[in-house]
């Protein structure tokens, strides 16, 4: 294929994989896609590992690394609290309502807790700094694009990745936001509609695409947003799309690491089984309605704090769950739940990532050959 986004990457297919598993990752890189290494669950350690298993795989193929930097954050605009600084700003109130849930769910305590991805660094997570240290591992490894999400990459990091010869992409769930980020310098956007797993805004992915097409040309748009198969990636890359950004989709192959209880959920679910919800990480993100979500939505209970206090609060508490959760029946199956997009609903089938990529080319393939011969008379 030949859009400015092949080009730009040098790349068989414009089918890009947000995952934080490794192996999606090379797997989609081997297939003629690019697979990106969502890292803002790293350690420092594991990032430094990950990405140096992936170059030592893929050799000379592309590979991407998104991080998160929020336009909006609680407690410090410039993210330099101590994660002990932001932990003393939880309520007790809220402390006491999570303690509660995981006491009638019947979740054991976990007497070898460890910290969790959120809480594991002195740096308070999704802020500035703490991604600044994985930008300067991340550009150790030659990435051939850093994406960051939740508002425009700073400054620093697009001239940190611009020295490098890196290309810096940035997330957009409306049209102002996708301005925001090509003033700040990026070059590309992902046009991101409401119907993805993960932090997602409200307007769907059919209005979306051309609205920021139009607004940022001729800089390079990917459409995401309840795509995961081929004729969804024909209808974004009709709708003026230069290639595809799926990340719900993966997370039900083989070579994903997703819990197998909510892998089985996912299998099983339908398009009208996620939800918005601020319960995991503080902002809206989409993710599977369990008993996990429905408890923070009730009237009666606590409103989600903000980033990054909801998930320093709840971070060990989904270990604990996660733990737990492998007994049927259990209340923490119940609680289970991870981000997922409305394309769960066509998930139905563990496969290769590799074979996933095939899959999309293939029926994008039979989808612009049946709109051609529509115009044949
Ligand atoms: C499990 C999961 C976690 C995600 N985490 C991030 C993240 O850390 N950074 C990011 O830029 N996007 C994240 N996203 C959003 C994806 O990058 C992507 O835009 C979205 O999944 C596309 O919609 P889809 O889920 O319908 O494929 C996440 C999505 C999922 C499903």
């Amino acid at each position: 294929m030949q859009t400015p986004i092949t080009e730009m990457f040098g790349v068989e297919f414009p089918i890009f994989a947000f995952t934080h598993c490794r192996d999606v990752v090379v797997a989609v890189s081997k297939a003629g896609g690019l697979g990106v290494l969502g890292a803002v669950a790293h350690s420092d350690e594991s990032l430094e590992v990950d990405l140096q298993w992936i170059k030592d795989e893929l050799g000379d193929r592309p590979f991407g690394v998104d991080l998160i930097v929020p336009a909006k954050y609680a407690g410090d605009q410039d993210g330099g609290l101590s994660l002990s600084d932001v932990a003393a700003m939880i309520p007790a109130e809220h402390q006491d309502f999570l303690q509660d849930l995981l006491e009638r769910y019947d979740v054991p305590q976990g007497d070898q807790d460890t910290p969790g991805w959120a809480t594991r660094s002195e740096t308070a997570p999704f802020s500035a700094s703490r991604a600044d240290q994985q930008l300067e591992i991340a550009l150790a490894h030659q990435p051939a694009l850093i994406v960051n999400a939740l508002g425009p990459p700073p400054a620093s990091m697009i001239s940190r990745c611009h020295q490098e010869g890196v290309k810096v992409g940035a997330l957009a769930g409306t049209k102002v936001h996708a301005e925001r980020n090509v003033n700040a310098g990026v070059d590309f956007i992902i046009a991101q509609g409401a119907e993805a797993g993960g932090h997602t805004g409200e307007i769907g992915t059919m209005v979306l695409i051309p609205e920021i097409v139009d607004a940022v040309a001729p800089i390079p748009v990917l459409g995401a947003g309840g795509i995961g198969r081929g004729r969804q990636m024909a209808a974004a890359m009709a709708l003026g799309a230069a290639g595809i950004w799926c990340g719900s989709v993966w997370l039900t192959t083989d070579e994903a690491e997703t819990h197998p209880v909510v892998k089985q959920k996912m299998l099983k679910a339908t398009s009208a089984d996620t939800e918005r919800s601020r319960s995991l990480t503080g902002k809206p993100a989409r993710m599977l309605s369990t008993a996990w979500s429905e408890e923070w939505a009730r009237p009666d209970t606590p409103d989600p704090l903000g980033m990054p206090l909801q998930p320093i609060l709840t971070n060990q508490a989904q270990q604990r769950i996660n733990r737990a959760a492998h007994h049927e029946g259990s209340g923490a199956e119940n609680l289970a739940t991870y981000f997922v997009g409305q394309i769960v609903g066509s998930m139905n089938k563990a496969k290769p990532a590799g074979q996933v990529v095939m899959d999309i080319i293939e029926e994008f393939i039979e989808a612009t050959e049946s709109l051609a011969r529509q115009l044949d008379v």
